[in-house]
């Protein structure tokens, strides 16, 4: 495949993917993806929208088509992969192939701490923390199978997670 040294961010929802990703792609002068900013931009819809009109299957399946898109980039971009991508098996088998897989991690606790409820994050719904704790059983096993590396974010300053994530690509902090 092509553009194989990308730099993925994968984490669950509220891990910092985007904001870690736009500061990191700024120090190595590349392009952001951001899987769910280009599922709304394909479709014209909110991630919200998709899930309450089509359901979490159909957004499910415009998630894969943004981040087999965003992984064919030619460029070597860095891609902020939404929370759930690591639940589709073909998605991981990408991911495995795509260059430096990073997993910005938490825990249920600090996440919900962290989280904003934002129009592209249905399944917080009324109570983030038993949410978030009920998906990080379900997909801990699964960061953990695709990541090449895992980088804490818990209480850390985000500079030290940009530094630490820099690092791990070979860039100076
Ligand atoms: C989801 C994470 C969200 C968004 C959607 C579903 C998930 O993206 O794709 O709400 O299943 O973890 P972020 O991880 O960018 O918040």
């Amino acid at each position: 495949m092509r553009g194989d040294a990308h730099l993925v961010l994968i984490g669950m929802m509220g891990s910092g993917k985007t904001t870690v990703g736009r500061r990191v792609a700024e120090r190595l002068g590349r392009r952001l993806r951001d899987s769910d900013a280009e599922v709304e931009a394909r479709t014209g819809r909110t991630v919200r929208e998709i899930f309450e009109t089509d359901g979490e299957a159909a957004f499910r399946t415009e998630e894969a088509q943004a981040l087999a898109e965003a992984l064919d980039d030619p460029e070597p971009v860095v891609v902020a992969a939404a929370g759930g991508v690591v639940l589709d098996p073909d998605n991981r088998a990408r991911l495995r192939d795509a260059g430096t897989v990073v997993w910005l991690d938490a825990t249920p606790e600090e996440l919900a701490r962290r989280v904003t409820r934002g129009s592209h994050r249905p399944l917080l719904g009324d109570d983030p923390l038993t949410a978030l704790r009920r998906l990080d059983g379900e997909r801990r096993p699964l960061y953990e199978e695709v990541a090449d590396h895992r980088v804490p974010v818990g209480g850390r300053p985000l500079d030290d997670v940009v530094a630490d994530v820099l690092t791990l690509v070979g860039a100076p902090a």
